[in-house]
Protein backbone atom coordinates (compact mmCIF):
# COMPACT_ATOMS: atom_id res chain seq x y z
CA UNK A 1 0.00 0.00 0.00
CA UNK A 2 1.70 2.97 -1.25
CA UNK A 3 -0.05 6.00 1.57
CA UNK A 4 0.71 3.37 4.32
CA UNK A 5 4.77 3.11 2.73
CA UNK A 6 5.22 6.68 2.40
CA UNK A 7 3.67 7.36 5.43
CA UNK A 8 6.17 5.03 6.98
CA UNK A 9 9.18 7.02 5.44
CA UNK A 10 7.69 10.18 6.75
CA UNK A 11 8.13 9.12 10.64
CA UNK A 12 10.55 6.94 10.81
CA UNK A 13 13.48 9.39 12.13
CA UNK A 14 14.18 7.65 14.95
CA UNK A 15 16.51 4.98 15.72
CA UNK A 16 16.75 1.44 14.62
CA UNK A 17 17.32 -2.34 16.71
CA UNK A 18 18.52 -3.93 13.90
CA UNK A 19 18.57 -7.64 12.86
CA UNK A 20 22.46 -7.30 13.00
CA UNK A 21 22.28 -5.49 16.54
CA UNK A 22 20.60 -8.68 17.84
CA UNK A 23 22.98 -11.48 16.17
CA UNK A 24 24.89 -10.26 19.15
CA UNK A 25 22.36 -11.36 21.61
CA UNK A 26 24.96 -13.77 24.19
CA UNK A 27 22.43 -16.02 26.40
CA UNK A 28 23.71 -16.55 29.58
CA UNK A 29 26.34 -14.17 29.73
CA UNK A 30 27.15 -13.13 33.85
CA UNK A 31 26.89 -9.44 33.13
CA UNK A 32 22.82 -9.29 31.66
CA UNK A 33 21.97 -12.51 32.96
CA UNK A 34 19.24 -12.59 35.48
CA UNK A 35 20.02 -15.45 38.47
CA UNK A 36 18.56 -18.21 39.52
CA UNK A 37 15.78 -18.04 41.75
CA UNK A 38 15.26 -19.90 44.29
CA UNK A 39 12.45 -22.66 44.04
CA UNK A 40 11.41 -21.53 47.45
CA UNK A 41 10.72 -17.73 47.00
CA UNK A 42 8.86 -15.96 49.32
CA UNK A 43 5.30 -14.85 48.36
CA UNK A 44 4.87 -10.96 49.02
CA UNK A 45 0.21 -11.35 49.43
CA UNK A 46 -0.82 -14.69 48.41
CA UNK A 47 -4.44 -13.34 48.39
CA UNK A 48 -3.44 -11.49 44.92
CA UNK A 49 -1.39 -11.94 41.63
CA UNK A 50 1.06 -9.38 41.47
CA UNK A 51 3.02 -8.69 38.00
CA UNK A 52 4.24 -5.52 36.38
CA UNK A 53 5.40 -3.10 39.33
CA UNK A 54 6.18 0.46 39.65
CA UNK A 55 7.30 2.97 42.76
CA UNK A 56 5.90 6.21 43.48
CA UNK A 57 8.61 8.55 41.96
CA UNK A 58 8.58 12.22 41.34
CA UNK A 59 8.23 13.68 37.57
CA UNK A 60 12.31 13.41 37.06
CA UNK A 61 12.24 9.68 37.69
CA UNK A 62 13.64 9.75 41.27
CA UNK A 63 11.76 7.01 43.79
CA UNK A 64 10.55 9.13 47.04
CA UNK A 65 9.39 7.68 49.87
CA UNK A 66 5.95 9.48 51.44
CA UNK A 67 6.29 10.51 54.65
CA UNK A 68 8.27 7.67 55.53
CA UNK A 69 6.61 4.79 53.84
CA UNK A 70 7.67 3.03 50.43
CA UNK A 71 4.92 2.95 48.09
CA UNK A 72 4.49 0.32 45.11
CA UNK A 73 1.92 0.51 42.47
CA UNK A 74 1.34 -3.22 40.50
CA UNK A 75 -0.71 -4.86 38.23
CA UNK A 76 -2.59 -7.64 40.48
CA UNK A 77 -5.36 -9.94 40.41
CA UNK A 78 -7.72 -10.96 43.27
CA UNK A 79 -6.66 -15.07 43.59
CA UNK A 80 -10.51 -16.14 44.35
CA UNK A 81 -11.32 -14.18 41.06
CA UNK A 82 -9.11 -16.31 38.55
CA UNK A 83 -8.35 -19.47 40.63
CA UNK A 84 -5.42 -20.04 42.83
CA UNK A 85 -4.07 -21.75 39.79
CA UNK A 86 -1.68 -22.08 36.65
CA UNK A 87 -4.64 -20.90 34.34
CA UNK A 88 -5.53 -18.65 36.65
CA UNK A 89 -2.07 -17.10 36.49
CA UNK A 90 -2.40 -17.45 32.85
CA UNK A 91 -5.94 -15.58 33.14
CA UNK A 92 -5.23 -12.53 35.16
CA UNK A 93 -4.95 -9.77 32.11
CA UNK A 94 -8.78 -10.20 32.45
CA UNK A 95 -8.92 -9.50 35.79
CA UNK A 96 -6.30 -7.04 35.89
CA UNK A 97 -6.51 -3.73 38.62
CA UNK A 98 -4.02 -1.66 39.91
CA UNK A 99 -3.41 -2.40 43.27
CA UNK A 100 -0.73 -0.55 45.96
CA UNK A 101 1.63 -1.90 49.07
CA UNK A 102 3.73 0.15 51.72
CA UNK A 103 6.17 -0.74 53.79
CA UNK A 104 8.56 1.54 56.50
CA UNK A 105 11.98 -0.65 55.28
CA UNK A 106 11.72 -0.93 51.69
CA UNK A 107 12.38 -4.40 52.13
CA UNK A 108 10.22 -7.25 50.17
CA UNK A 109 9.63 -8.81 53.66
CA UNK A 110 7.16 -5.88 54.99
CA UNK A 111 5.39 -5.19 52.42
CA UNK A 112 1.60 -4.68 53.14
CA UNK A 113 -1.20 -5.30 50.42
CA UNK A 114 -3.49 -1.85 50.24
CA UNK A 115 -5.99 -2.90 48.06
CA UNK A 116 -7.03 -0.85 44.83
CA UNK A 117 -6.07 2.62 43.84
CA UNK A 118 -8.61 3.45 41.11
CA UNK A 119 -12.35 4.02 42.77
CA UNK A 120 -14.51 0.88 41.16
CA UNK A 121 -16.20 2.01 37.91
CA UNK A 122 -14.06 5.35 36.92
CA UNK A 123 -12.27 3.09 34.90
CA UNK A 124 -14.99 3.42 31.74
CA UNK A 125 -12.90 0.27 29.92
CA UNK A 126 -12.66 -3.34 31.56
CA UNK A 127 -9.37 -3.53 32.94
CA UNK A 128 -6.30 -1.26 34.04
CA UNK A 129 -2.84 -2.12 32.62
CA UNK A 130 0.51 -0.63 33.20
CA UNK A 131 1.74 2.59 33.92
CA UNK A 132 3.37 5.10 36.26
CA UNK A 133 2.33 6.90 39.48
CA UNK A 134 3.98 10.55 39.65
CA UNK A 135 3.79 12.65 42.15
CA UNK A 136 2.60 16.08 41.33
CA UNK A 137 5.31 18.75 41.09
CA UNK A 138 4.41 21.78 43.53
CA UNK A 139 1.76 20.07 45.36
CA UNK A 140 2.20 18.06 48.87
CA UNK A 141 0.17 15.26 48.24
CA UNK A 142 -1.29 14.76 44.67
CA UNK A 143 -0.25 12.03 43.07
CA UNK A 144 -1.17 11.68 38.82
CA UNK A 145 -1.57 8.15 38.01
CA UNK A 146 -0.82 7.03 34.33
CA UNK A 147 -1.99 3.60 33.16
CA UNK A 148 -3.38 2.25 30.35
CA UNK A 149 -7.53 1.73 29.72
CA UNK A 150 -8.31 -1.69 28.04
CA UNK A 151 -11.40 -3.03 26.72
CA UNK A 152 -12.31 -5.97 25.26
CA UNK A 153 -15.33 -5.54 23.36
CA UNK A 154 -14.38 -2.94 21.38
CA UNK A 155 -10.96 -3.96 21.77
CA UNK A 156 -9.18 -0.53 22.92
CA UNK A 157 -6.03 -0.29 24.54
CA UNK A 158 -5.51 3.66 25.46
CA UNK A 159 -3.23 5.81 27.60
CA UNK A 160 -5.36 7.22 30.23
CA UNK A 161 -4.95 9.36 33.64
CA UNK A 162 -6.52 9.82 36.82
CA UNK A 163 -5.61 11.89 40.10
CA UNK A 164 -5.84 11.29 43.63
CA UNK A 165 -3.98 12.26 46.77
CA UNK A 166 -1.67 10.30 49.09
CA UNK A 167 -2.57 9.77 52.59
CA UNK A 168 -0.49 8.52 55.76
CA UNK A 169 -0.11 8.25 59.27
CA UNK A 170 1.88 5.83 61.82
CA UNK A 171 0.37 2.98 60.85
CA UNK A 172 0.08 2.59 56.94
CA UNK A 173 -0.76 4.84 53.65
CA UNK A 174 -4.24 5.13 52.09
CA UNK A 175 -5.32 7.41 48.92
CA UNK A 176 -8.58 9.39 48.08
CA UNK A 177 -9.81 10.50 44.89
CA UNK A 178 -8.91 8.55 41.67
CA UNK A 179 -12.59 8.72 40.35
CA UNK A 180 -12.17 10.68 37.27
CA UNK A 181 -9.81 8.41 34.29
CA UNK A 182 -9.12 10.81 31.23
CA UNK A 183 -7.98 9.61 27.89
CA UNK A 184 -4.16 10.66 27.41
CA UNK A 185 -3.90 9.64 23.30
CA UNK A 186 -4.60 6.41 20.66
CA UNK A 187 -2.94 5.35 18.33
CA UNK A 188 -3.16 7.45 15.56
CA UNK A 189 -2.24 5.24 12.55
CA UNK A 190 0.16 7.90 11.08
CA UNK A 191 3.06 7.47 13.84
CA UNK A 192 1.47 4.26 15.41
CA UNK A 193 -0.26 1.57 14.03
CA UNK A 194 -3.91 1.35 15.06
CA UNK A 195 -5.92 -1.56 15.10
CA UNK A 196 -7.00 -1.64 11.49
CA UNK A 197 -3.56 -1.44 10.76
CA UNK A 198 -2.51 -4.79 12.86
CA UNK A 199 -5.23 -6.53 14.54
CA UNK A 200 -2.31 -7.60 17.58
CA UNK A 201 -1.34 -3.84 17.60
CA UNK A 202 0.09 -2.59 20.96
CA UNK A 203 -0.46 0.64 22.33
CA UNK A 204 0.34 1.07 26.32
CA UNK A 205 2.48 1.57 29.09
CA UNK A 206 2.91 5.20 29.37
CA UNK A 207 5.86 6.52 31.04
CA UNK A 208 5.65 10.18 31.75
CA UNK A 209 8.43 12.66 32.77
CA UNK A 210 10.01 15.39 32.69
CA UNK A 211 13.16 15.75 30.09
CA UNK A 212 15.81 17.56 31.91
CA UNK A 213 17.25 19.13 28.04
CA UNK A 214 13.90 21.35 27.43
CA UNK A 215 11.98 20.95 30.45
CA UNK A 216 9.04 19.58 28.55
CA UNK A 217 6.86 16.62 29.48
CA UNK A 218 6.77 13.52 27.55
CA UNK A 219 5.42 10.35 27.70
CA UNK A 220 7.18 7.24 26.61
CA UNK A 221 5.11 3.96 25.61
CA UNK A 222 4.62 0.76 23.76
CA UNK A 223 3.75 0.83 20.45
CA UNK A 224 3.99 -0.70 16.50
CA UNK A 225 5.50 1.27 13.46
CA UNK A 226 2.47 2.17 11.48
CA UNK A 227 1.77 0.04 8.12
CA UNK A 228 -0.33 -2.99 7.65
CA UNK A 229 0.68 -6.05 9.45
CA UNK A 230 3.54 -8.03 7.89
CA UNK A 231 3.17 -5.52 4.37
CA UNK A 232 6.48 -3.90 5.52
CA UNK A 233 9.60 -4.34 3.55
CA UNK A 234 12.81 -5.10 5.13
CA UNK A 235 16.16 -3.72 3.64
CA UNK A 236 19.79 -2.55 4.54
CA UNK A 237 18.68 0.05 7.22
CA UNK A 238 16.46 -3.00 8.87
CA UNK A 239 19.24 -5.44 8.62
CA UNK A 240 22.06 -3.19 9.71
CA UNK A 241 25.34 -4.49 9.12
CA UNK A 242 24.91 -8.49 8.57
CA UNK A 243 27.55 -11.11 7.89
CA UNK A 244 28.11 -10.98 3.62
CA UNK A 245 25.02 -13.42 2.09
CA UNK A 246 22.77 -12.74 4.70
CA UNK A 247 19.17 -12.85 3.41
CA UNK A 248 16.08 -11.25 4.91
CA UNK A 249 14.50 -14.42 7.30
CA UNK A 250 10.93 -15.60 6.49
CA UNK A 251 8.86 -13.80 8.88
CA UNK A 252 11.12 -10.86 10.18
CA UNK A 253 8.74 -8.36 8.39
CA UNK A 254 6.14 -9.51 11.08
CA UNK A 255 8.48 -7.71 14.20
CA UNK A 256 7.25 -4.03 14.25
CA UNK A 257 7.62 -3.18 17.68
CA UNK A 258 8.39 0.63 18.17
CA UNK A 259 9.02 2.73 21.57
CA UNK A 260 7.03 5.82 21.30
CA UNK A 261 6.72 9.62 22.50
CA UNK A 262 4.62 12.22 22.79
CA UNK A 263 4.77 15.37 23.97
CA UNK A 264 2.75 17.27 26.75
CA UNK A 265 0.80 20.21 25.17
CA UNK A 266 -1.77 20.88 28.13
CA UNK A 267 -1.18 22.51 31.38
CA UNK A 268 0.45 19.97 34.22
CA UNK A 269 0.15 22.48 36.74
CA UNK A 270 -3.66 22.42 36.78
CA UNK A 271 -3.25 18.76 36.20
CA UNK A 272 -4.35 18.37 33.15
CA UNK A 273 -2.61 16.00 31.03
CA UNK A 274 -5.50 15.66 28.53
CA UNK A 275 -3.50 17.07 25.17
CA UNK A 276 0.08 15.16 23.84
CA UNK A 277 1.53 16.05 20.40
CA UNK A 278 2.58 12.25 18.65
CA UNK A 279 5.68 12.10 17.85
CA UNK A 280 7.64 10.02 15.44
CA UNK A 281 9.29 6.53 17.59
CA UNK A 282 11.99 6.83 18.92
CA UNK A 283 13.71 3.38 19.02
CA UNK A 284 11.97 0.70 16.32
CA UNK A 285 12.54 -2.72 15.75
CA UNK A 286 11.30 -3.26 12.56
CA UNK A 287 11.84 -6.82 11.69
CA UNK A 288 13.56 -8.03 14.91
CA UNK A 289 10.89 -7.89 17.17
CA UNK A 290 6.78 -6.83 17.76
CA UNK A 291 6.96 -6.00 21.31
CA UNK A 292 9.02 -3.14 23.21
CA UNK A 293 6.52 -3.19 26.65
CA UNK A 294 6.77 -0.43 29.58
CA UNK A 295 9.78 1.82 28.03
CA UNK A 296 11.26 3.74 30.31
CA UNK A 297 14.06 6.21 30.88
CA UNK A 298 17.19 7.23 32.86
CA UNK A 299 19.59 9.98 32.67
CA UNK A 300 23.40 9.67 33.80
CA UNK A 301 26.38 11.03 33.38
CA UNK A 302 25.05 13.31 30.33
CA UNK A 303 23.47 10.14 28.85
CA UNK A 304 20.11 9.12 28.20
CA UNK A 305 19.35 5.39 28.57
CA UNK A 306 16.05 3.68 27.21
CA UNK A 307 14.82 0.67 28.68
CA UNK A 308 12.00 -1.47 27.20
CA UNK A 309 11.38 -5.14 28.23
CA UNK A 310 10.71 -7.66 25.30
CA UNK A 311 9.54 -11.79 25.46
CA UNK A 312 11.67 -14.28 23.13
CA UNK A 313 8.17 -15.49 22.05
CA UNK A 314 7.72 -11.95 19.89
CA UNK A 315 11.28 -11.58 18.51
CA UNK A 316 10.77 -12.75 14.42
CA UNK A 317 12.66 -14.33 11.51
CA UNK A 318 15.81 -15.81 12.97
CA UNK A 319 16.28 -13.19 15.40
CA UNK A 320 16.16 -14.58 18.77
CA UNK A 321 16.45 -13.58 22.41
CA UNK A 322 15.59 -14.22 26.24
CA UNK A 323 12.58 -12.56 27.92
CA UNK A 324 13.81 -9.61 29.52
CA UNK A 325 14.78 -6.05 29.54
CA UNK A 326 16.54 -4.47 26.77
CA UNK A 327 17.95 -0.74 26.38
CA UNK A 328 19.15 1.47 23.90
CA UNK A 329 21.53 4.73 24.84
CA UNK A 330 21.84 8.24 23.32
CA UNK A 331 24.63 10.68 24.06
CA UNK A 332 22.46 13.21 22.41
CA UNK A 333 19.19 13.49 25.07
CA UNK A 334 16.13 11.68 24.42
CA UNK A 335 15.57 12.18 20.74
CA UNK A 336 18.83 10.01 20.27
CA UNK A 337 20.16 8.58 17.89
CA UNK A 338 20.27 5.62 20.31
CA UNK A 339 22.80 3.04 19.92
CA UNK A 340 21.68 -0.42 21.59
CA UNK A 341 23.22 -1.40 25.02
CA UNK A 342 26.16 -3.87 24.98
CA UNK A 343 26.14 -3.81 21.62
CA UNK A 344 22.91 -6.09 21.14
CA UNK A 345 20.21 -4.44 23.17
CA UNK A 346 20.66 -6.98 26.11
CA UNK A 347 20.37 -5.91 29.39
CA UNK A 348 19.04 -8.48 31.68
CA UNK A 349 17.77 -11.73 30.24
CA UNK A 350 16.33 -14.86 32.16
CA UNK A 351 19.25 -17.73 32.67
CA UNK A 352 18.36 -20.33 29.93
CA UNK A 353 17.72 -23.01 32.95
CA UNK A 354 14.91 -21.25 33.86
CA UNK A 355 13.61 -18.96 30.48
CA UNK A 356 10.64 -17.63 32.20
CA UNK A 357 11.85 -17.73 35.59
CA UNK A 358 10.90 -13.23 35.34
CA UNK A 359 9.66 -10.56 33.70
CA UNK A 360 8.70 -6.48 33.75
CA UNK A 361 12.20 -5.51 34.48
CA UNK A 362 12.11 -1.61 35.45
CA UNK A 363 15.38 -0.03 35.71
CA UNK A 364 15.44 2.50 38.63
CA UNK A 365 17.39 5.87 38.26
CA UNK A 366 20.26 4.11 40.71
CA UNK A 367 20.34 1.00 39.09
CA UNK A 368 18.54 -1.18 40.66
CA UNK A 369 15.68 -3.21 39.01
CA UNK A 370 12.56 -4.67 40.06
CA UNK A 371 10.98 -7.76 38.31
CA UNK A 372 8.19 -9.80 39.28
CA UNK A 373 8.37 -13.65 39.38
CA UNK A 374 6.41 -15.56 36.22
CA UNK A 375 7.15 -19.47 36.66
CA UNK A 376 10.37 -21.13 38.30
CA UNK A 377 11.60 -24.41 36.83
CA UNK A 378 11.43 -27.29 39.83
CA UNK A 379 15.18 -27.53 40.23
CA UNK A 380 16.66 -30.67 37.93
CA UNK A 381 13.62 -30.95 35.83
CA UNK A 382 13.72 -32.24 31.97
CA UNK A 383 11.69 -29.03 31.24
CA UNK A 384 11.93 -25.91 32.13
CA UNK A 385 8.29 -25.16 30.79
CA UNK A 386 6.86 -28.33 32.12
CA UNK A 387 3.34 -26.40 34.08
CA UNK A 388 3.26 -30.10 35.88
CA UNK A 389 6.81 -29.19 37.66
CA UNK A 390 7.29 -25.45 37.31
CA UNK A 391 6.43 -23.18 40.04
CA UNK A 392 4.03 -20.17 39.50
CA UNK A 393 5.17 -16.57 40.63
CA UNK A 394 2.41 -13.78 41.24
CA UNK A 395 4.99 -12.25 43.29
CA UNK A 396 8.44 -10.37 42.84
CA UNK A 397 11.71 -11.17 42.15
CA UNK A 398 14.71 -10.58 43.89
CA UNK A 399 15.86 -6.95 43.10
CA UNK A 400 19.55 -6.69 41.43
CA UNK A 401 21.51 -3.74 40.46
CA UNK A 402 22.74 -3.03 37.25
CA UNK A 403 26.12 -0.89 36.66
CA UNK A 404 25.50 1.62 33.59
CA UNK A 405 29.07 2.52 31.92
CA UNK A 406 28.18 4.61 28.77
CA UNK A 407 27.36 1.40 26.13
CA UNK A 408 27.57 -1.04 28.74
CA UNK A 409 26.40 -2.27 31.39
CA UNK A 410 27.14 -4.88 34.27
CA UNK A 411 24.84 -7.02 36.65
CA UNK A 412 26.40 -6.63 40.33
CA UNK A 413 24.62 -7.32 42.94
CA UNK A 414 21.66 -9.14 44.01
CA UNK A 415 19.22 -7.58 46.88
CA UNK A 416 16.10 -9.29 48.57
CA UNK A 417 12.87 -10.19 47.08
CA UNK A 418 10.96 -7.33 46.08
CA UNK A 419 13.35 -5.01 47.78
CA UNK A 420 13.40 -1.02 46.90
CA UNK A 421 15.57 1.39 47.34
CA UNK A 422 14.62 5.30 47.27
CA UNK A 423 16.64 8.03 46.07
CA UNK A 424 14.09 11.12 47.23
CA UNK A 425 11.77 12.18 50.31
CA UNK A 426 8.39 13.48 49.90
CA UNK A 427 7.02 16.09 50.69
CA UNK A 428 10.49 17.89 50.41
CA UNK A 429 11.16 21.47 50.18
CA UNK A 430 11.94 21.17 46.88
CA UNK A 431 9.42 19.93 46.00
CA UNK A 432 7.16 22.97 45.78
CA UNK A 433 10.27 24.96 43.80
CA UNK A 434 8.95 25.97 40.94
CA UNK A 435 12.56 26.00 39.13
CA UNK A 436 12.60 22.26 39.45
C1 LIG B 1 4.07 -6.29 30.44
C2 LIG B 1 2.65 -6.08 29.99
C3 LIG B 1 2.36 -4.63 29.71
C4 LIG B 1 0.88 -4.55 29.92
C5 LIG B 1 0.66 -5.52 31.06
C6 LIG B 1 -0.60 -6.30 30.96
O1 LIG B 1 4.20 -7.38 31.30
O2 LIG B 1 2.34 -6.90 28.89
O3 LIG B 1 2.75 -4.24 28.41
O4 LIG B 1 0.48 -3.25 30.24
O5 LIG B 1 1.75 -6.41 31.04
O6 LIG B 1 -0.63 -7.27 31.96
Amino acid sequence: MNAVSSTQSAVQSGSRWTIADAMKIRADDPTTTMPVIDYAFPVIDSDVWQWDTWLLRDIHGKTVTFKGWYVMFALVADRAATGDTTEGWHSRNNYSYIGYYYSRTGNGADWKFGGRVIKEGANSRSWEWSGCAVMRENSANTVDLFYTSVNDTPSESVPSYTTGRILADATGVWFEGFDVCTDMFQADGVNYANIVEDAYWDFRDPHIFRNPDDNQIYALFEGNVPGMRGNFTIGSDEMGPVPPATTVPAGAQYGAAAIGIARLTSDSTRGDFSKWEMLPALVTALGVNDQTERPHVVFQDGLTYLFTISHHSTFTGNSTGPDGVYGFVSRNGIFGPYAPLNGSGLVLGNPSAAPYETYSHFVDPAGYVQSFIDTLPQPGSADPQDPATYRIGGTLAPTVKIVLEGERTYLTEVHAYGQVYAQGVWPTSSAFDKRS
